[in-house]
C-alpha cells in the first residue's frame, strides 16, 4: 500500500497486517518509540477536526517522529490562491508522509497524483474517511474478537456521512455481515454506495425507525446529521434531532451490544448513555490513535519517489458533482472508473452523465 485514499483499495491481507501491528503497538508501546524516528508528517487540515488531527499528531509523536502543518488553510498560501497541486508538490518536498482533510470529495486522490510521498485521506468532504474505518474495525475486533457475522445498524446521515461510506466499503472484506441502514429517506445512502452493496452482495435493509431494530444488533453505529454538507438550511432543520439514542431505548438491546460513534456527537446519543458499559465511543477514539500509529509506521517509512508519473490533463467526461475536487482544480485529468457497471468519476465516485 502506497497511499490510503479509500478503504475499498485495502486488501483483507493488508488490513489484517495493519490490525496485527496496531495490536502489537497497544500491547507493547515501548517497542515502537523509535518506529518513525527522523520522519516528518505533514498535517494539512482544510476542515475542522479534533480526533483525526490530534490522534495523527500524537501517533507520530509516540513513534518518535515529528509533525508540521496547518489546521486553517488561510494561514497557508492557499489564502493567496495557490492550487492543491502546487501545495502538495511543496509539502512533499519537506515531509515523509502527508495527512490531509478537505471539504472536497476526491482531494486526497488528486494529491496522490502529484505527491512524492504517501498521502493519507483524513476525510474528503462527504465521500470517504478510511482511517476512521481503521478505528472502527479495531474497536470491533478488539472488543468482539472479529467482524465476521456481525449485525450492524448504521444510523443517521447516511447520505453525507463519510465514515459510513468507508465503513460499508470495509464490510465487503468480511463474511456474514448484515446491515440495517437506519435513516430518513432524505438522508439515505447515495446511489454509488448502493451499487457497491449490490456488487458485493452485502445483505442490507433500509429502515427509518431505530427502536424496532435495536434488539437485533451486535453493533449500533450512530452518526451525526452533517449540517455542514446541507445546501438547504431548511432541510437540516427538518432532519436534525431525528434520532436520539437514550439509556431507555437501550433496555431492549443485547447485553453485548457495542454502541459506537465516530464523534463528534451533537444530540444523537444522550449523555445518559455514556456510563452504559455498551457505550464504547470514547474507547473507540483512543483505538484510532493506535490504528493510525500502525499506518504511519508503515507509510512514513516508505522510500520517497523522486519522480512521479507525469499527469496528462487530457479530455473526457466532466464530473458535475459540485463538491468534487475536479470542480475546484481545473487542471485535474478526467479520470473514470466503473462502479457497479456504471461509469463514475474516479475522484468522487459519482456517476458521470
Ligand atoms: N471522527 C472524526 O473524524 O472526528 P474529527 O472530525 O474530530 O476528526
Amino acid at each position: 500500500m502506497r497511499h490510503l485514499i479509500d478503504f475499498g483499495d485495502v486488501t483483507r491481507e493488508e488490513w489484517d497486517a495493519l490490525y496485527a501491528q496496531a495490536q502489537s503497538i497497544m500491547d507493547r508501546p515501548e517497542d515502537y518509540l523509535d518506529a518513525c524516528r527522523g520522519k516528518v508528517c505533514a498535517s494539512l487540515f482544510y476542515e475542522p477536526s479534533t480526533r483525526t488531527n490530534f490522534s495523527f499528531q500524537t501517533a507520530m509523536l509516540r513513534l518518535g517522529g515529528t509533525v508540521f502543518g496547518f489546521d486553517n488553510p488561510m494561514n497557508s498560501s492557499t489564502a493567496k490562491g495557490e492550487n492543491l497541486k502546487d501545495t502538495i508538490k511543496m509539502v512533499s518536498a519537506y515531509a515523509d508522509v502527508i495527512v490531509m482533510r478537505t471539504p472536497w470529495e476526491g482531494a486526497a486522490k488528486a494529491a496522490s497524483l502529484y505527491a512524492h510521498v504517501p498521502v493519507i485521506n483524513a476525510g474528503d468532504g462527504g465521500h470517504m474517511h478510511p482511517t476512521q474505518t481503521m478505528t472502527d474495525l479495531t474497536t470491533m475486533q478488539r472488543l468482539r474478537g472479529g467482524v465476521d457475522g456481525l449485525t450492524i445498524g448504521i444510523c443517521g446521515d447516511l447520505k453525507n456521512g463519510r465514515t459510513v461510506h468507508s465503513l460499508i466499503k470495509a464490510m465487503a472484506k468480511f463474511q456474514g455481515v448484515r446491515l440495517y441502514l437506519i435513516s430518513p429517506r432524505e438522508l439515505a445512502l447515495p446511489e454509488y454506495m448502493r451499487a457497491f452493496l449490490r456488487q458485493h452482495r452485502i445483505p442490507h435493509l433500509d429502515v427509518t425507525g431505530l427502536e424496532a431494530v435495536i434488539p437485533q444488533l451486535d453493533v449500533l453505529y450512530m452518526t451525526r446529521i452533517q449540517r455542514e454538507r446541507f445546501e438547504d438550511p431548511a432541510a437540516y432543520e427538518r432532519c436534525k434531532g431525528i434520532y436520539i439514542l437514550t439509556r431507555h431505548k437501550l433496555e431492549r438491546a443485547k447485553p453485548e451490544l457495542l454502541v459506537m460513534h465516530p464523534l463528534p456527537r451533537v444530540d444523537e446519543i444522550h449523555v445518559d448513555v455514556d456510563d452504559d458499559p455498551r457505550a464504547v465511543y470514547f474507547q473507540q477514539a483512543r483505538y484510532g490513535m493506535f490504528a493510525r500509529m500502525a499506518l504511519l509506521s508503515d507509510l512514513a517509512n516508505q522510500p520517497r519517489q523522486e519522480t512521479v508519473e507525469p499527469v496528462e490533463i487530457g479530455a473526457g467526461p466532466v464530473c458535475h458533482n459540485p463538491a468534487c475536487i475536479t470542480q475546484r482544480e481545473g487542471y485535474l485529468p478526467p479520470l473514470t472508473k466503473v462502479n457497479g457497471g456504471r461509469l463514475c468519476c474516479a475522484f468522487c465516485d459519482k456517476e458521470l452523465s
